[in-house]
């Protein structure tokens, strides 16, 4: 059977995938961003999941004000990058897992969680920016991807404990998958940022580093954080976090915590990264 064995979060700014694609990496205001995250690369390395759900919203780039999905699931067996104003980024079209994925959504469904399917998604960097924090430049993509893009862009959002509660979902929905794959699901987004207005810029390290804390010491406490609350502590951006819930539904109780990386700045944003394995 399939095994859902490990989780990360990370942020997924679209400065990190410019420095990557514009060779700035080892300039001195990226340098230490990225040096944090040469183990999680080599941890991928050595791990080679088959597939990785990644969490993260589409930025008002597959989607528009037209259609807002609150939970949707790419079964494609492609994506491209996403033309998000300045061409698409020049990275490897992004291989799906279709059996996989209409699995997933059936058992979702049958859970009475009521996902969209979406058979074509073009993915911007809410999905591509995670891909090259944790693999590098490679000609090709080292695992096949599920998107799965959460509504964190027009209110109302989903609540943190329904997103949790999807993760757990998931988890079920891939270990009853009848092959012998290693399966990994990301959370993207955050850490504290906001982009617009009075507050923008604003950073908040503390609430970063409990919410960092908590993913293995008080999980309760993140699946009861409010969107006002997220506004206010990590800034309207910063709601992203929740998405790093879904992953921590599908991560065991005592899950460990293999990996953590945390950077300020990137762009106007906190850069927090995270491996956690189930045991
Ligand atoms: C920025 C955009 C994002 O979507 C994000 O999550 C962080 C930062 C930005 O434009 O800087
Ligand atoms: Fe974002």
């Amino acid at each position: 059977m399939a095994k859902l064995f490990a989780g990360v979060g990370t942020s997924h700014v679209p400065g990190i995938g410019a420095a990557v694609d514009h060779k700035k990496t080892q300039e001195p205001y990226w340098k230490p961003l990225f040096d944090g995250y040469e183990p999680a690369r080599e941890w991928m390395r050595r791990e080679k999941p088959d597939v990785v759900i990644i969490v993260y919203n589409d930025h008002a780039s597959a989607f528009s004000l037209e259609l807002i999905p609150t939970f949707a699931m790419g079964v494609a067996g492609q994506f491209q990058p996403a033309d998000e104003g300045y061409g698409p980024r020049q990275v490897p079209v992004v291989e799906g897992h279709p059996e996989l994925a209409w699995h997933i959504c059936e058992s979702l469904i049958m859970d009475e969680f009521d996902m969209t399917m979406a058979n074509e998604m073009p993915v911007d960097h809410g999905l591509t920016v995670p891909l090259s924090i944790m693999c590098g430049e490679p000609e090709a993509w080292p695992c096949k991807v599920i998107p799965l893009a959460v509504n964190v862009i027009q209110y109302p959002q989903p609540r943190g404990s329904r997103c949790y509660a999807l993760g757990k979902a998931i988890r079920k929905a891939v270990e009853s998958f009848d092959k012998d794959i290693k399966v990994a699901i990301w959370g993207t987004g955050g850490m504290s940022h906001q982009l617009q207005g009075e507050r923008a810029g604003l950073v908040n390290e503390p609430f970063d580093t409990a919410f960092l804390n908590d993913l293995t010491a008080d999980r309760q406490r993140l699946i009861n954080i409010g969107h006002t609350e997220y506004m206010r502590e990590s800034g309207s951006e910063g709601a992203e976090l929740v998405m790093w819930l879904i992953m921590l539904g599908a991560m065991d109780e005592d899950a460990r915590e293999i990996y953590r990386h945390y950077h300020v700045p990137a762009s106007n944003t906190a850069a927090g990264l995270i491996i956690l394995e189930n045991g």
